[in-house]
């Protein structure tokens, strides 16, 4: 299994380009499987996750062209064509669902256009139990029958699902994409009332609207959908990735750097930036992204809550926590959306963070210099904060588990490297 080596203390300079936004491309994805005319995805990034999801469709039946080469598990670059004219299954097995729970997306779009699904149950994951009982319950309310069996999720509509006035009691990213991507094809109307507002949300709904679904109050609160008989064929573009940006202007903090994040939506970031900003960084927009700016900063601590979107995100958390470990002063951390999600901190602590867990709340005092060590990662989230820790921790660090990485970082250290970071992959030899 590989890992990363990284020698830190090197300000970062240059300029870093922000890929496709994975967690909008897990939803862009099974969309695909609302129409039998082809949906081409540009700008997918090339990661861990997407092969599986393509790898997921295929066993669909999807057949995959990816810059006109067909493929499959590989098939994850920059333009992909999907075509589900031919579904073979309409079962998700569990060996490809327990990889990666956002699997769990193809169950509205099956159930909606062909009356029936099979899909695995996720499991439990490293950051709590995360269920997806608002998922079923919400398609229960669009009359489907749902019952679960041997660990699957048996799902059946009877004819087309029935238009419904939904309402979340919790935002839910992935249960407001699922209902939206059913509702697409439903019978009249449904409202999806404390509908989640995230970017990615809002990118599956206008590339819906690009094959012809009826929707409104895009990025709101309440999303409002006209049922239609069919879908159609679109070319969509994938929107950039928030957290690869927010991950990388961390990077430029961090190690007191100067950074051009390049292809970056700036008017995404905004509670990140704010954040950032109130440490002590500079941020600019840029013609081309955003600009961070910290060389001659001193970075303070501050405190932080993770909220659903515009709040700041559970996503960010970690990689902040490592910024605040090396800032002046103390901060707070409060997490809101998931129960476990601190398992960064005794890594952080090996490298002489000093951190206090209370509940849902951390305590960060921040220390002048993190020092280099052996780490291991827990999830993606939590291993990029390693990673940015190692950046600015004196001597070596070395993170091991980096497949957690590889699932939504696209060629991290070739990123890092381009802009003057001491990081190598040491490949294969070492077990966990
Ligand atoms: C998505 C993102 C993930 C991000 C999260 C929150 C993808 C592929 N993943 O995950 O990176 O961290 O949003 O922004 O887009 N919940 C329930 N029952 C449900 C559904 C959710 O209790 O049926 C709870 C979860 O356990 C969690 C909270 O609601 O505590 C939010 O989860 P949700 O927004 O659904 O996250 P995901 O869509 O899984």
């Amino acid at each position: 299994m590989d890992r990363i080596r990284i020698h830190g203390g090197v300000p970062l300079k240059g300029i870093i380009p922000i890929g496709g936004a994975k967690n909008a491309a897990l939803a862009l994805m099974p969309a695909c499987l609302l129409t039998e005319d082809t949906l081409t995805l540009a700008n997918l990034p090339h990661l861990a996750d997407i092969a599986t999801m393509a790898n997921l469709l295929t066993q669909h039946g999807v057949a995959l062209t990816l810059n006109g080469e067909s493929g499959n598990g590989d098939a994850c670059g920059r333009t992909l064509d999907l075509s589900a004219a031919n579904i073979t299954s309409t079962t998700a097995p569990y060996d490809l669902v327990r990889k990666m729970r956002a699997s769990v997306l193809v169950l509205g779009p099956l159930l909606a256009r062909f009356g029936q699904a099979r899909v695995s149950l996720p499991g439990g994951c490293a950051i709590g139990t995360r269920p997806v009982d608002l998922h079923l319950k919400a398609l229960e309310q669009m009359g489907a029958r749902i019952v679960l069996d041997g660990g699957y999720i048996v799902a059946e509509a009877g004819g087309r699902l029935k238009g419904a006035h939904i309402i979340f009691p919790q935002v839910t990213v992935g249960g407001t994409e699922n209902l939206l991507m059913a509702a697409t094809l439903g019978d009249g109307e449904t409202v999806i009332a404390n509908a989640a507002r995230e970017p990615e949300v809002a990118d599956l709904a206008y590339c819906l609207v690009a094959m012809g679904a009826k929707i409104e109050g895009i990025g709101t609160g309440t999303l409002r959908i006209q049922g239609v008989e069919r879908l159609h064929a679109a070319r969509y573009s994938v929107v950039p990735d928030r957290i690869e940006t927010g991950t990388y202007a961390v990077a430029a903090a961090i190690t007191r750097g100067d950074v051009e994040l390049v292809g970056a939506r700036f008017d995404l970031m905004e509670s990140v930036t704010k954040v950032l900003t109130d440490c002590g960084a500079e941020i600019q927009e840029t013609p081309r992204g955003l600009r961070v700016k910290a060389d001659a900063a001193e970075i303070t601590g501050t405190d932080i809550m993770t909220e659903p979107y515009p709040g700041f995100p559970t996503d960010m958390q970690a990689q902040l926590m490592a910024l605040l470990a090396t800032a002046k002063g103390a901060s707070m951390i409060t997490e809101t959306i998931f129960e476990n999600r601190f398992m960064h901190v005794p890594e952080l602590m090996r490298m002489g963070a000093r951190i206090n867990v209370h509940g849902a709340s951390a305590i960060v005092r921040g220390v002048p210099r993190l020092s280099g060590a052996q780490v291991m990662a827990t999830d993606l989230r939590a291993s990029v904060s390693l990673i940015l820790a190692g950046l600015a921790a004196e001597g070596e660090t070395v993170v091991n588990r980096v497949y957690h990485l590889d699932r939504g970082y696209e060629r991290v250290e070739e990123k890092l490297a381009a802009c003057g970071a001491r990081i190598e992959r040491i490949k294969g030899e070492a077990a966990e």
